[in-house]
């Protein structure tokens, strides 16, 4: 090992050198990778899913609508990239942002040029809502559910350009209900509607689709907050129709901390404005000419970036398809379903999150009657041994649990013994 690189390794710390060096510490041995789905019975596929995350066993995490763990192949590309770049020192930036692109971009079902990385949701939606042309008085509808990271980005434009912000409450029954409270909305000033795909309080799945297709026919422009739904569900957004669409690599995708990317339709690129442009926006080799950006979402993207990153990003989606995105998603919805069974025979519970199937994904929340979220996920957590999160967003006072693809029905059967005691204790 050459001098500079120890020397480096040393500055990281003891449990970061372990990670940098591919051992591992808390996870146990190094696991052997998934077998092809099939080569073993079902539960024994999951376990061998379950072995790739350093997660300890207790608490059980529950929490990926929050932030979700990444598999040891995801660790091994961002770790021996970061080795690797250090021993030469360059960023090689092009290569493995143009790599990464066309692997993530063809997941979502979009060409490479419809794909900016940017480092969370919140930065896609931000560049959306600051780059529309919009003026005082333009309208924005989005539903009450929205995370601060959907919503204070047309608060900043409400400051910064005077427009109005409408907001609807979620219909939690039926899909054209929710498109029935849009429509009743819409007015000639209406610029933009904008929904989660999947809300962080309820996890309540909105239909893009339709929702789409009302929006064209009116030549409204349709935003989609997509953090929590890209790598719990299958996302086509060529499917979807809408204009753009924002999502984070760290929940659900299992990719590193600081990922997430932006889709702006190809024949919408011109229609937002960028609003941060440098190196890899575009060229401009004549000062007195105007900036050429290129004719590309990765316009929005600028200055010295983490390689390490956005190859892990590409490496999650590629751990994704090799477990199947869509047995990934049966997986969650399975133990969710699995859940809210039980739930539903539990008096002092109240679930939120929707009853039809086709508005819901992989999370579940609940109302405990006695105990408000904070308290309920304090006495899971102190408890029980899981790690939940509390939704106060709305004054809603609940408990949200994600199953995602490293989860059992084992663990499952521990929380339901668990928020059947809480009504007993609480
Ligand atoms: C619907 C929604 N939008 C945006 C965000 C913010 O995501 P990020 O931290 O990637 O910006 C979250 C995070 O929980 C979310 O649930």
């Amino acid at each position: 090992m050459s001098l500079d690189r120890r020397s480096f390794l040393q500055g990281l710390g003891a449990g970061a050198f372990a990670a940098l060096a591919g051992c591992t510490t808390s996870a146990g041995a190094r696991p052997a990778p998934v077998p092809a789905f099939g080569r073993v019975e079902p539960e024994a596929f999951w376990r061998s899913v379950r072995a790739q995350y350093r997660l300890r066993t207790d608490p059980i995490y529950l929490n990926t609508g929050g932030v979700g763990p990444i598999a040891q192949p995801v660790l091994d590309e961002v770790t021996s990239t970061t080795l690797r770049l250090q021993e030469h020192a360059e960023h090689e930036h092009e290569p493995s942002f143009s790599r990464s692109r066309a692997t993530v971009a063809a997941f979502l079902g979009i060409t490479p040029d419809e794909l900016c990385f940017t480092r969370n949701a919140t930065e896609g939606n931000s560049i959306i809502a600051a780059g529309l042309d919009l003026r005082p008085g333009d309208e924005v509808i989005f539903e009450s559910h929205a995370h601060p990271g959907g919503s204070f980005p047309w608060g900043n434009q409400v400051k910064q350009r005077g427009i109005k912000v409408l907001v609807f409450e979620p219909d939690h029954d039926s899909a054209e209900g929710n498109l029935a409270r849009i429509r009743e909305l819409v007015s000639p000033r209406t610029k933009v509607i904008q929904v989660s795909h999947a809300t962080c309080t309820t996890g309540l799945i909105f239909p893009a689709r339709e929702i789409a297709e009302f929006a064209r026919e009116r030549d409204i422009w349709f935003h989609i907050d997509g953090a929590q739904t890209v790598g719990m569900i299958p996302v086509d957004l060529q499917a979807i129709g809408c204009d753009s669409y924002a999502f984070c690599g760290h929940k659900w995708l299992g990719g590193p901390h600081e990922t997430g990317g932006l889709f702006i339709r190809r024949d919408r690129l011109d229609a937002v404005a960028t609003t941060g442009t440098g190196a890899y926006s575009g060229e401009w080799p004549d000062f007195a000419e105007p900036i050429r950006l290129f004719a590309a979402a990765s316009r929005h993207e600028y200055g010295t970036r983490n390689a390490a990153q956005v190859l892990g990003l590409a490496e999650a989606v590629r751990f994704q398809e090799h477990v199947g995105k869509e047995r990934i998603a049966a997986r969650g919805r399975e133990l969710a379903e699995m859940l809210l069974a039980a739930f539903a025979d539990i008096d002092g519970i109240t679930i939120l999150t929707p009853r039809p199937a086709a508005m819901r994904g992989s999370m579940t929340t609940i109302r405990h009657a006695r105990a408000g979220g904070g308290q309920l996920s304090g006495y899971l957590a102190e408890k029980h041994g899981l790690r939940c999160r509390m939704v106060s967003e709305q004054g809603l006072e609940a408990l949200r649990i994600s199953t995602h693809l490293f989860n059992s029905p084992a663990e499952c059967e521990r929380i339901i013994a668990a928020v059947r005691a809480s009504v007993r204790d609480l």
